[in-house]
């Protein structure tokens, strides 16, 4: 029997622009997915979403993952799942539990992949399962720490706190990049000068985590949430958590993920009194941190 863990991500900047080759800023938090796997007669997935065989209707990461790696299961696993992470909310959670059930059935079944191959494969798995995806948010979650992407680069662990808000409405990302990419050919001519303006808050952002210029880097994330908005993939209620968080001092706040619903990220000092302000503005709040730490045995 072995268990693994990887994290949950949000995003400094650069969401839905990153499906179009923009650049990102994303991070892996101290939220995340664990998943026990062991050698049974019989394929069994158990998780907060019921106990079944392989469906890919209910447990369809956890379903392809299992199947990308078949040919080394002699006659099944049982797949147990536990997460931090609320489903369907902006914070990674389909990629974790990718990344987590590949690197456990790799190391339960000495496949020999390394953590490059565990990386594509779940980018192979939520390319399929989405439609349209970035290997953003599974390249995190298999890596840690806070990464540019599509360039690859590493940046210094950022020292603020991290506040999370959860509007708990769940979200499609898959519904979701297809309505931007509609709005993009209905309106290129609008929509492109946005998507390129949120991948250029990347280079601007990465120099000011290497300075440790957090309200900088809070004003970006403000002006992040602006394009977002205008993306369309903006909500009511993610606007409401997002003011408030500022309103009680964070130096920035945003929609993080794909939106419509899900969550939003704040970056402040004041990580008790922002998060007290999230819960009342009807949201529930986290207060994590970047993790250094991607995809590991526990
Ligand atoms: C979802 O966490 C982030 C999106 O940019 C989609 C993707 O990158 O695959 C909306």
């Amino acid at each position: 029997m072995i268990t693994c863990s990887a994290p949950g991500k949000i995003y400094f900047s650069g969401e839905h622009a990153v499906v179009y080759g923009e650049k990102a800023i994303a991070a892996a938090i101290d939220l995340r997915t664990r998943v026990t796997v062991q050698p049974s007669g019989d394929f069994i997935i158990n998780s907060s979403l019921g106990s079944t065989g392989l469906d890919d209707r209910k447990h369809p990461y956890v379903t392809q993952c299992v199947r990308k790696i078949k040919d080394f299961i002699p006659t099944g696993v049982k797949i147990d799942i536990t997460s931090d992470l609320p489903v369907g909310s902006g914070l990674g959670s389909s990629a974790a539990v990718t990344i987590a059930t590949l690197y456990a059935l790799s190391i339960c079944f000495d496949t020999n992949h390394t953590l490059s191959d565990i990386a594509d494969l779940g980018y192979e798995i939520e390319r399929t399962l989405q439609g349209v995806a970035s290997p953003t948010d599974t390249f995190v979650s298999t890596m840690g720490g806070v990464i540019t992407v599509p360039d690859r680069q590493t940046l210094t662990l950022p020292k603020c706190h991290i506040v999370v808000g959860n509007t708990g409405s769940f979200s499609s990302t898959r519904e979701l990049v297809a309505s931007v990419n509609s709005l993009k050919q209905a309106y290129p001519d609008t929509i492109d000068p946005v998507i390129s303006a949120i991948g250029k808050l990347a280079d601007y952002g990465s120099g000011l985590i290497i300075d440790l210029n957090y309200p900088a880097l809070g004003r970006l994330m403000n002006i992040n949430h602006g394009l977002l908005d205008a993306l369309g993939v903006g909500s009511n209620e993610l606007s409401h958590l997002t003011w408030a968080s500022r309103e009680a001092g964070a130096w920035g706040a945003k929609t993080t993920g794909a939106g419509g619903g899900g969550c939003m990220v704040a970056i402040t000092d004041q990580p008790e009194k922002v998060a007290r302000a999230i819960k009342s503005a009807g949201g529930q709040a986290f207060i994590t941190h970047v993790t250094p730490y991607g995809v590991k045995a526990e």
